[in-house]
């Protein structure tokens, strides 16, 4: 994981692989950008500063949001995306993924990866000369995590010392809000059952991060507890991509975990509710909740292409 010495520096790493490698200062500019192309966008004025840069994505998982949001925000920019379905390139037959970094870094300008292990995004970044951009792995999902904090900053108008509770299934978007929670001061409590906590290394990096911020970060069996005094309610789906053979298993420990109209009532009256979507309804949420007034999932969904757009013109604008 990445240390925390350049905090407050706004320089763009090579590759966007965490939320834990980004500074506060870069993660606060990213908002403010994707603000202003948010405006823009809604305006019909968007500026177009990546003519002639191809972004390529490497997708070994589906998508809806992530692969349409990174193809569509390339074609608005002025830019081309190429789609590579890992299945259909020479991967597939064996080709290494080092050469096939290499070979790939000499025709586009930048690579949205979604993959199993945080190594193999690792590798591309290695073996890649152009910007490694991660669509999600098993151990995190910080492009999605930037553009709900941007949500988050519109609706509640600031972050620091709001309370997000995530309830469910400590996974890759709950290692993501846990760093950005620790970094952006805001406080994080985890409502989850026991075996389906988030990694113990991501809680302790956030939890000394959090030393800092003065941000409480906490992990609890108790969903009740979690979600008390909570001004952000976040869920996700009991069953990620890769875990389809525990769905028995998952779904009766995840049971008592459903972000419903109860649970809702123990937050505070205005707490607003998210989804990263895909939405299970009436697993990890109720079909009320998650159509009601309280939950900002549209909007969530769409603010992935401002942020998204503040990205690309960051990674890949020269
Ligand atoms: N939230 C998200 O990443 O959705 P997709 O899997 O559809 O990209
Ligand atoms: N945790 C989910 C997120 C999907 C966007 C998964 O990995 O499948």
């Amino acid at each position: 994981m990445a240390s925390s010495t350049t905090r407050s520096s706004r320089k763009t790493p090579k590759d966007l692989l965490t939320i834990a490698s980004l500074s506060v200062r870069h993660i606060t500019a990213l908002i403010k950008h994707a603000q202003s192309l948010k405006t823009k966008r809604r305006a019909r004025r968007m500026p177009r500063p990546l003519v002639g840069k191809t972004l390529g994505l490497i997708f070994e998982k589906p998508s809806t949001r992530t692969r349409v949001s990174f193809e569509a925000g390339m074609n608005q920019l002025g830019g081309q995306s190429l789609f590579l379905d890992s299945e259909k390139i020479q991967l597939s037959r064996g080709e290494s993924l080092a050469d096939t970094a290499q070979v790939l870094s000499r025709y586009l300008d930048g690579l949205v990866v979604r993959t199993f292990d945080q190594t193999t995004l690792e590798d591309w970044a290695t073996y890649a000369t152009i910007p490694v951009i991660n669509g999600l792995t098993d151990q995190c999902h910080p492009c999605q995590i930037l553009a709900d904090l941007f949500t988050i900053s519109i609706k509640k108008k600031r972050l620091k010392g709001l309370k997000l509770a995530y309830i469910g299934d400590g996974n890759n978007v709950t290692h993501s809000l846990l760093e950005a929670g620790a970094l952006m001061g805001m406080h994080v409590s985890v409502g989850c059952p026991s075996g389906y906590e988030p990694d113990q290394k991501i809680v302790d990096w956030a939890q000394e991060e959090a030393l800092k911020t003065k941000t409480k970060i906490q992990v609890t069996a108790d969903p009740v507890e979690a979600v008390r005094n909570a001004d952000v309610l976040y869920t996700d789906v009991w069953i990620s991509m890769g875990q389809e053979r525990e769905q028995k298993r998952r779904l009766k420990a995840l049971t008592p975990y459903q972000v419903n109209e109860g649970l809702l009532r123990k937050a505070k009256a205005d707490a607003m509710v998210m989804h990263c979507l895909p939405a299970h309804r009436g697993e990890e949420i109720s079909t009320g909740v998650l159509d009601g007034p309280q939950a900002v999932v549209l909007e969530q969904a769409e603010n992935r292409l401002d942020m998204q757009n503040a990205i690309l013109i960051d990674w890949l604008g020269s």
